[in-house]
């Protein structure tokens, strides 16, 4: 068989290693051949390759990013996108894709799978809100990051007797922001998945001090107060309809500031959280899932994505992780609010 490899959506630590299993096994044990296709859908939408063999893959293990490149793309934005794709997979004797990507990628390959593309999924996102898989590689690597960053500000936050505010990633679901803020012994987290109370974070800076320490706020990019609306950084829309957040640390910080009378400062981790080498339990992750997606491609079984369920690696359909977001559950926040204040 002849088999394309694209990777899509933002770029996560991990990605190299699923592609590495993916080749390594797809050659080795099954007598594959590859193609790499660049920058998520465009790669099949244009034409754009690159060969895809063992060479290609030796030392990518711990590297972040991605070889093959990243985009948002979506075909199905664009005029004959479908059909261009599947003229692609037929000029280059492509049999089977596997697409290793989020909600939006792995939505693209649901509706491919539909119109007759053989494709396999691997899930992908530091923000850990797709369905269907208990954990997907790159958030463990996102959290470690959020966690050290988060450590090294209680001690200059401390120092100043200041408030210090960190916007972590999480569009619309808070998982990093729970557990970096569980790990790091944050005095409040807030998530995109329940709308604060300005006066009551207020109240719980207000404790940290009375108690000589100072508070540390974790806050998800899409988390929104109570009587607001979603801090955005512009106006700007992706091809998947995504407005680009950015900016509640900012605007909690000078709220806070205000109310409390304590100095405050926002932390933007940003990109950070995406880039660099993979932790151990990503690259481990990783590597199952693409030794999973390969089987599957080998066996045929395709419409599937490979997904962790507890310490075994499945396969379920496309539908059940794309249906709809795995967002955090109240009693999980419940246990984390037991620390705020
Ligand atoms: O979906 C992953 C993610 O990192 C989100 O947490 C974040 O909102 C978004 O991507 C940022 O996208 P971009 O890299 O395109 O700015």
């Amino acid at each position: 068989m002849r088999i394309g490899v694209l990777t899509g959506g933002g770029d996560c630590p991990g990605l190299n290693a699923v592609i590495r299993a993916v080749v390594r096994k797809g050659i080795d044990t099954y007598g594959h051949e590859f193609v790499g296709f660049r920058d998520g859908w465009r790669g099949p939408l244009e034409g754009y390759a690159m060969d895809l063999d063992i060479s290609r893959v030796r030392g990518i293990l711990p590297r972040g990013g991605t070889i093959l490149g990243s985009s948002r793309t979506n075909p199905f934005k664009i005029e004959r996108g479908v059909e261009k794709i599947k003229e692609n997979l037929a000029e280059q004797g492509v049999d089977a894709l596997v697409a290793i990507g989020g909600e939006d990628t792995l939505g693209v390959a649901t509706k491919l799978t539909e119109l007759d593309v053989n494709v396999v999924g691997v899930p992908k996102t530091i923000d850990n809100d797709l369905n269907a898989t208990d954990y997907t590689f790159g958030f463990d690597t996102a959290v470690n990051i959020a966690m050290e960053a988060i450590d090294r500000l209680h001690t200059t936050a401390e120092s100043h007797h200041r408030t210090l505010v960190v916007e972590v990633m999480g569009r619309h679901a808070g998982w990093i922001a729970l557990h970096a803020g569980l790990a790091g012994g944050a005095n409040v987290i807030l998530l995109p998945e329940r709308k604060f109370d300005l006066d009551q974070v207020a109240v719980y800076v207000e404790k940290r001090y009375q108690t000589n320490y100072s508070p540390i706020i974790v806050v998800s990019e899409g988390a929104m107060p109570l009587d607001g609306q979603m801090v955005l950084a512009t106006g700007e829309l992706d091809a998947f309809g995504h407005v680009r957040l950015g900016g509640i640390g900012q605007w909690l910080a000078e709220q806070l500031e205000k109310k409390t009378g304590k100095e405050a400062r926002a932390v933007v981790l940003g990109h950070i959280q995406r880039g660099g080498a993979p932790t151990a339990f990503d690259r481990v992750l990783a590597t199952r899932l693409g030794l999973a997606a390969i089987d599957a491609v080998h066996e045929g079984d395709f419409g599937k994505m490979v997904a962790l369920h507890g310490t075994e690696i499945a396969r379920v359909p496309f539908i059940a992780a794309t249906g709809e977001l795995k967002t955090v559950p109240p009693a999980r926040y419940g246990e984390a609010e037991v620390f705020f204040g």
